[in-house]
């Protein structure tokens, strides 16, 4: 495996992405933890940061420990950081140097660079320049304005680049991550679905042996793969739970509780919806409306861990909670950054419950989402589960502004429906990232045959976004927001008007609440 030291750039995700798409296994540790340096570690890549490595307090590492006994790779930060911890010269660049740039030297006997043409573009994006690099350093390509943007240090198998490989812009950056990480490095090809699949359910089994384990499912991809694993594992030991509460989308509790009845699972159906309706009545703020949420829903699982506990024979307790966590997730938590800022409350839940006490299995906990895609197609679990789009956990809930009312979840529950049935026919439901119904309690005026109306409007967002951090609205055809439109307002009844969302994020969210 690859060791990426993250220093904090918002690119290291990618870096790791990259690698991963070669089939290679890597993990990002921050660089003040360094892990523990097994057999199995076959080379590191330290990441670019938007630290300078000319601060005092510039993030630092041990990089002894490796340097010279493993092949290195430093990336922007990195790169000044081993050119400056070897004698080199790092300084400001004149001008702050960010976007594309040609390679006007490229030194193609290198191992890093075979392959890479003269004249390559590369992704810049720096304020510091490496100014001298020390002796025994050999300069491997330069830019007009960047003299050392690769170097290499002789008789070892430590580099540095100053442009950003990881990032598509670099449109050669994928074969100098292939060269490192294979030629290199010499890692082999083996982190596939199918293998993480073998070695996962063997893991699971070892950790797991005759323990039995609940797990809470939300219909989404992540927690039906880390179930179906979980299940190809232990079996009937696992204990599934779903809960609907009122807030899910037409028809979705029957459904997700029937496919997942059909792949085996042991699963629990929970009709919740008046508990959290009653908890909901009057509430109008977005933030109270989600810990009223989050802490209903803590209820009835924890009611429901109960329940399985006591059907077990005297003696066989649950002694672990299953959860869906991605890898993402797991990086975020231990980042260098801190988890960031809280915008919405989204994982805002109440006071600690009794199953909280178990301990965490999470075998997703390595994977990209596109990965846990991946593992769930070869898994073979239903296409139509495996590209579902995003939805929040506290559901419909945040999607109706104000008060929630059992009256207005069936509103929006037909005209999501509508919306969400003509982007699939369309073809347009696998080309959108997140797509929803917004229902809004202002009332406007409308005419039906001879009536004058006064009745709800429904707003309609479909964005497109790799991750939900950054969004931009989707230019659904004409044509189709014009059938969707006529069709909600003549089939739903309280709604005589349909708007569609043109905003981006930022500044706009994805959710309206
Ligand atoms: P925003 O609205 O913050 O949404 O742009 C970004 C992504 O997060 C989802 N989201 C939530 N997910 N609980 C969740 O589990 C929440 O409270 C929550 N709020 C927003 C949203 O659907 C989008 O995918």
């Amino acid at each position: 495996k690859i060791i990426i030291l993250d220093f904090g750039s918002q690119y290291t995700q990618l870096i790791a992405r990259r690698v991963r798409e070669l089939n290679v296994y890597c993990e990002i540790h921050p660089f003040n933890h360094l892990p523990e340096i097994d057999e199995y570690v076959k080379g590191f890549i330290l990441s670019g940061s938007p630290s300078s490595v000319r601060q005092a307090d510039a993030p630092q590492i041990d990089f002894q420990q490796f340097h010279g006994k493993l092949p290195l790779l430093g990336v922007c930060y990195g790169a000044q950081y081993i050119a400056q911890h070897s004698g080199g010269e790092v300084t400001p660049s004149e001008i702050r140097e960010y976007g594309r740039a040609n390679l006007l030297f490229v030194n193609q006997e290198s191992a890093l660079l075979k392959g890479i043409p003269l004249d390559s573009q590369v992704w810049m994006s720096h304020g510091d320049t490496i100014k001298h690099v020390p002796e025994g350093f050999e300069i491997i390509a330069s830019t007009d304005k960047v003299q050392v943007a690769a170097y290499h240090i002789k008789g070892s198998q430590t580099y540095g680049i100053q442009f950003h490989p990881e990032v598509t812009h670099s449109l050669d950056g994928k074969a100098l991550i292939e060269n490192f990480v294979l030629n290199i490095c010499g890692c082999s090809q083996d982190w596939t679905p199918d293998t993480f699949i073998e070695t996962t359910i063997n893991e699971l089994r070892t950790k797991l042996q005759n323990d039995h384990v609940i797990l809470a499912l939300s219909g989404g991809v992540d927690s039906s793969v880390a179930a179906i694993l979980l299940h190809q594992a232990i079996g009937k030991n696992l204990h599934c739970i779903f809960v609907d509460n009122g807030l899910l989308r037409k028809n979705e509790f029957e459904q997700v509780l029937d496919s997942y009845k059909h792949m085996g699972l042991n699963i629990k159906g929970i009709d919740a919806r008046e508990r959290f309706y009653g908890q909901l009545a009057g509430i109008a703020d977005p933030e109270r409306k989600r810990k009223i949420i989050g802490g209903a829903f803590i209820e009835v699982f924890d009611e429901a861990a109960h329940e399985v506990q006591k059907e077990l024979p005297e003696g066989i307790e649950v002694k672990w909670l299953g959860q869906g966590t991605i890898y993402p997730d797991v990086i975020e938590s231990i980042s260098v950054k801190g988890p960031s800022a809280t915008i919405k409350s989204h994982h805002n839940v109440g006071g600690l419950p009794d199953f909280m006490k178990l301990k965490v299995v999470e075998p997703l906990n390595t994977l990209f989402k596109d990965e846990v895609r991946r593992v769930g197609a070869a898994l073979g679990i239903d296409p139509l589960i495996l590209g579902r789009h995003p939805f929040p956990g506290p559901g419909l809930g945040i999607r109706i502004l104000g008060d929630v009312t059992a009256e207005k979840v069936s509103i929006l529950q037909q005209a999501d429906d509508i919306y969400i049935r003509n982007l699939r026919e369309s073809g347009w439901y696998n080309k959108v990232w997140q797509a929803g119904a917004i229902f809004l309690p202002v009332q406007s005026v409308g005419v039906m045959g001879d009536e004058r109306t006064y009745e709800y409007v429904i707003a309609l967002r479909a964005v497109g976004s790799l991750d939900g951090m950054t969004a931009d609205w989707i230019h659904l055809p004409y044509e189709l927001l014009a059938k969707i439109s006529n069709e909600i307002i003549n089939h739903v009844k309280g709604i005589n008007r349909v708007v569609y969302d043109i905003s981006s994020k930022p500044p706009a969210t994805i959710e309206w609440e």
